[in-house]
């Protein structure tokens, strides 16, 4: 009989899931473990098990790999690498120790039968020494191509046989096309049952993403309004700042479209967008989620043309041209004549009752602007025509923005009128922030999935069908671009927003994309750095994001300023009468904002000279703003008699 008493952490802060039971006991065999997954995330998801009191003290890991290792030698090394590793706020030694004791490690080709014969007999004895029950958690933390070779050998091994349940946890990515992932799925379950495999995809780990279940389907509130009646369109980012890091060698064979959208994308889009399942067991969720994916449109090649744009990063230049970090070409282990996307964005089409007629974007990149994750979802606009006759010029959209990270919250986007005598509209918004609402500790995301595998519940994995559906849907996209190779490669330079084919695909549809603007990046304005809170969240409402090509006009002398705007990144030229360059202005800089307080005729013609990723505040905006933030007028006034000699004051600007 096995007891199911927990690995209890002594540390008194770490009890956030107390009516939990434990995991299920079980020996963890982990292929790959001397690699970077097990010492990154693996062994700390354990550690917080058990810190939380949530790992089974009947347990057990052994580690296996091709490197010859003792097992003091691993466990010297999980010694060190969890100091680095642990996300902890307090490390607590003395559950450390408990746990480190368990592992084991006994190398092991995985070509070689008989050496999995031997793993097959030290499982059997961890089992019987740390009474498991005959459960055995298998864990594939290697290079897919391996995948079927394993599961085969565990057959030949006899691992099957005996007491207790066996589940195999396969990492990502599984396949890299249609075919691959068809074919690893017949590998997978020509020896083990599909109720058996947990297919990792590590968003599912994420809280937030895990909420927005949680969100759609215990709250009467939104539930009524999502769909196509209601909704206008959904959006999608997932921007990166990292480039492709060490990785130039997978990252190469990869691409976003199979690195982040095909997998981790889908994931949301298919929780964001499914009907609701009749219960929350694990098959209920995964059959919406397979419905979902199923109903995504399979584009032609000219479909693809129409709605899919894709992107690599160029170098990022400096003072004079210097190239400051290489573009993707020169990364290390990348080809230097590489035609491999790194950014993609997609309009994508869902011909299901709930969402036809729906646009769908979704866009990710490397060497962004940005770290952020986030989801938009954009309601229908109210009618335009009740306010004829009033000062409000233009009704945005009401949006609802799932934050998935690095902050975390929910937003609800809407207008409120603004104090005083006449009806002025004024974006603002609420936000649930979940640094404020739960002072959970940090965790790896592999906790859930390690704790819920162990329980048999499969929702947070993939299941076969859905990963089939998912590549189903690149597959036309990724056969596209290999017959017409991206001739206009690097197409993006680093740090900025992303190819403005991207922004130019929503334009089509009279549609832009959101920018989320974190106090962060706008505080790299000189003119906002000093800003209070209130101040930095008027101006993220307000501002509107704009991508020009080089050589494009921006403004044109004699024009009717509505505008300022504000260069995020790249390089304009303010230009005299007879063509010269009277300016250069760089990132950060302001422009244009002189016309819209003054109401008179541009002054000047301004041009990019780079390609520029811009943010337009509208006249309205900028005044109301300036009316409340005093110190924001400050900023314009010094710029006028900076730029144009002009003397204006604080008083003047505002009573304008
Ligand atoms: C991985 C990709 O699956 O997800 C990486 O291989 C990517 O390229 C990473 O950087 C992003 O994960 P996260 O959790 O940082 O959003």
């Amino acid at each position: 009989m096995t007891q199911t008493q927990p690995l209890v952490g002594t540390t008194p802060q770490t009890d956030p899931q107390a009516d939990s039971p434990p995991s299920e006991p079980c020996v963890m065999l982990i292929f790959g473990a001397s690699g970077d997954l097990t010492k990154r995330l693996l062994v700390p998801a354990l550690y917080n098990l058990a810190c939380d009191g949530l790992l089974n003290e009947n347990f057990a890991v052994l580690g296996s790999a091709n490197n010859p290792m003792t097992t003091e030698a691993f466990r010297e090394n999980m010694n060190r690498d969890i100091q680095k590793f642990h996300t902890r706020n307090q490390f607590d030694q003395d559950v450390w120790d408990k746990l480190v004791s368990r592992f084991h490690y006994t190398p092991a080709a995985f070509t070689d039968l008989d050496a999995f014969r031997k793993l097959k007999e030290q499982v059997s004895e961890l089992g019987a020494r740390f009474n498991t029950g005959g459960n055995v958690l298998f864990y594939f933390a290697t290079a897919p191509r391996f995948f079927g070779l394993i599961c085969e050998n565990l057959h030949k091994a006899g691992f099957k046989d005996g007491p207790g349940w066996k589940r195999i946890i396969v990492e990502k990515p599984f396949g890299t096309d249609l075919d691959s992932a068809l074919q690893l799925n017949r590998d997978v379950l020509a020896h083990w049952e599909e109720r058996q495999i947990y297919r990792v995809d590590h968003y599912l780990g994420k809280e937030t993403v895990q909420n927005l279940l949680a969100f759609r389907f215990s709250n009467g509130m939104f539930e009524p309004l999502w769909n196509k009646n209601f909704i206008d369109n959904i959006q999608f980012n997932v921007a990166e700042a990292v480039d492709v890091e060490s990785r130039g060698g997978y990252y190469d064979q990869s691409g976003v479209l199979r690195d982040m959208m095909q997998n981790h994308m889908f994931q949301m889009l298919a929780y964001l967008c499914m009907e609701a399942p009749g219960t929350l067991s694990s098959d209920a969720i995964r059959n919406e989620k397979a419905k979902l994916l199923q109903a995504v449109r399979v584009y032609t090649a000219e479909e693809v043309q129409r709605y899919v744009v894709r992107g690599q990063y160029g170098p990022q230049l400096g003072e004079g041209g210097k190239v400051v970090k290489p573009g993707y070409r020169l990364e290390k282990d990348v080809n230097p004549e590489s035609k491999t996307e790194t950014y993609a964005a997609a309009r994508l089409h869902i011909d299901n009752w709930r969402w036809e007629g729906v646009p769908i974007y979704l866009r990710s990149g490397k060497a962004l602007w940005k770290r952020g994750t986030e989801i938009i979802v954009e309601f229908k606009k109210a009618p335009q025509t009740m306010f004829r006759g009033t000062p409000v010029g233009h009704l945005g959209a009401n949006r609802l923005i799932f934050h998935i990270q690095p902050y975390q919250g929910i937003e609800v986007q809407f207008h409120a009128k603004v104090p005083g005598p006449s009806l002025q509209l004024q974006p603002v918004h609420m936000r649930f922030s979940y640094g404020d609402a739960f002072k959970a500790s940090r965790y790896t995301g592999y906790e859930v999935m390690l704790y819920s595998c162990s329980r048999e519940d499969a929702t947070l994995f993939s299941r076969g069908d859905l990963v089939e559906a998912a590549w189903r849907v690149a597959q036309p996209i990724m056969d596209y671009w290999a017959a017409s190779p991206a001739t206009d490669f690097p197409n993006y330079a680093r740090n900025s927003w992303g190819p403005k084919s991207a922004a130019d695909l929503l334009e089509k549809d009279g549609r832009r994309w959101y920018e989320v603007i974190s106090d962060e990046v706008l505080k790299r304005v000189a003119t906002f750095a000093e800003g209070d809170p209130l101040f930095l969240s008027q101006v993220s409402l307000a501002l509107r994001p704009r991508q020009v090509a080089a050589g494009e006009q921006i403004i044109r002398k004699g024009d009717i300023g509505r505008e300022m705007y504000l260069l995020a990144r790249g390089e304009v030229e303010v230009l005299d009468d007879a063509g010269r360059v009277v300016k250069t202005l760089k990132d950060g800089d302001v422009f244009g904002e002189i016309a819209i307080l003054m109401s008179t005729p541009r002054t000047a013609n301004v041009r990019a000279l780079t390609g520029c990723d811009l943010f337009v505040l509208d006249k309205s905006d900028f005044r109301r703003i300036l009316r409340d933030h005093h110190q924001f007028a400050q900023g314009v006034a010094k710029v006028a008699k900076e730029r144009f000699n002009l003397d204006v004051t604080v008083q003047s600007l505002i009573a304008h």
